[in-house]
């Protein structure tokens, strides 16, 4: 028999049996996946929309970059998140940090203990992240965990009338706070989301692999849709948002230690929530390189 006909994947793929999210059995992001088993997880990606891979026990930050690169090139990490000093940065320029703990009176990383409302990444830019690849190195005994939105199901299921409405408008997304809702140095409190200053989207996107539309809503806070008087603006996107994030889209990720959870930030939206900030939670973050919006 051919050699080929012999290579058997030992990849299984268990969905969340929610709206998206599946785990990936077999796979310690470590090593190095064959031919096979990457096009396998990269199918199962397209198809769930959000991927775990467990038990990965300590994973080397070249190696959660390595790992991230097989999906698409990496952004630089923010330079505002970028708290672990110049020689982290210098060492791991594609590595955000996300926690809460403090040393010697400087948080290492971003977003503190605080809720993270419901968001896509970065998309107040105009090329937003494709995805990212989160791993889980301390976390916290209760709280943190972080939700997942499926936007191809929020697109699909949208009342006619709303789907119509927004079928070619575009939204202004914010640029001027985080999630957690700080304001990004720089930038002034908006309180007229007519004058949001940020990236301007579709608010219906095509997602360039599936080739599906979803919703693309970026963050509530500000957005605005350039064109309509404001209440109506607000009106609207209001009803988007209440159905977007309806609990029948959702699965929510309850973490371990060793997690890495890959999503796709163009079909989906993610919040956290908030945890004792007396207890420690230290992800590091991967961001994969995206493209325009349409
Ligand atoms: C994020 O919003 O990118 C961070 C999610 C998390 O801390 O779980």
């Amino acid at each position: 028999m051919a050699e080929a006909a012999l290579a058997v994947s030992s990849i299984e793929i268990v969905p969340s049996g929610k709206a998206l999210g599946a785990d990936v059995i077999g796979v310690d992001i470590k090593r190095d996946l064959s031919a096979e088993e990457l096009g396998q997880v990269r199918q199962a990606w397209a198809e769930h929309l959000v991927l775990r891979f467990r038990g990965n026990g300590e994973v080397p930050l070249q190696k959660l970059a390595d790992f991230s690169r097989l999906f698409g090139d990496l952004d630089r990490a923010p330079v505002a998140s970028q708290t672990m000093g110049k020689d982290f940065a210098w060492q791991h320029p594609e590595i955000t940090v996300i926690s809460n703990v403090v040393v010697d009176g400087t948080p290492v990383g971003g977003l503190g203990s605080y809720e993270a409302v419901w968001h896509s990444d970065m998309t107040y830019n105009a090329t937003p992240p494709k995805g990212s690849a989160l791993y889980a190195v301390e976390i916290p005994p209760s709280g943190g965990d972080t939700h997942f939105a499926n936007m191809y199901l929020a697109y699909e299921t949208l009342p006619t009338n709303l789907k119509a409405q927004v079928e070619h408008l575009h939204c202004v997304h914010d640029a001027s706070r985080n999630s957690a809702g700080e304001l990004r140095m720089g930038f002034a409190d908006i309180t007229d989301p007519r004058h949001t200053v940020g990236a301007v989207h579709p608010v219906v996107r095509t997602h360039p692999v599936t080739g599906k539309r979803c919703l693309f809503l970026g963050r509530r806070r500000n957005a605005y849709l350039p064109g309509q008087p404001l209440e109506e603006s607000e009106a609207l996107l209001d009803a988007l948002w209440a159905h977007a994030t309806r609990p029948e889209f959702v699965w929510a990720q309850q973490w371990q230690l060793g997690d890495v959870i890959l999503w796709d930030n163009r079909c989906t939206m993610h919040r956290r929530d908030s945890f004792d900030p007396s207890t420690r939670r230290l992800m590091y973050r991967t961001q994969i390189t995206g493209e325009a919006v349409i």
